[in-house]
């Protein structure tokens, strides 16, 4: 499945993510830049914080309550469609997932 990520500079990446790897994982592989994943996807960092594009973020599963807490206390501005991305896990259904990788992380 493909996942494109908007680095904060404005640049488009358009990556093939191997199935079940994270979308924090894969940027991190690829050299995303903006995206760091410092916990390693343990949500204990919110440096994975990506704002996901219409209309993909109504197809993604609910935030749990500790994404939410760290959410909260993100670098960048919590929006409606701020997720963190080592909780989001490519696959088939998401195939063409598009996110903007936020401004500041740490
Ligand atoms: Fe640390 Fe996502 S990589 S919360």
């Amino acid at each position: 499945p493909t996942v494109s990520y908007m680095d904060p500079q404005g640049t488009e990446h358009v990556i093939d993510a191997e199935d079940g790897r994270s979308v924090m994982e894969t940027a991190v592989a690829h050299g995303v830049p903006g995206v760091v994943g410092q916990c390693g996807g343990s949500l204990a960092c919110a440096s994975c914080h990506v704002y996901v594009r219409e209309p993909w973020i109504d197809r993604l599963g609910e935030v749990s309550e500790l994404e939410d807490d760290m959410l909260d206390g993100a670098m960048a501005e919590r929006r409606p469609e701020s997720r963190l991305s080592c909780q989001i896990k490519m696959s088939a259904e998401l195939d063409g997932l598009s996110v903007e990788v936020a401004p500041e992380q740490l």
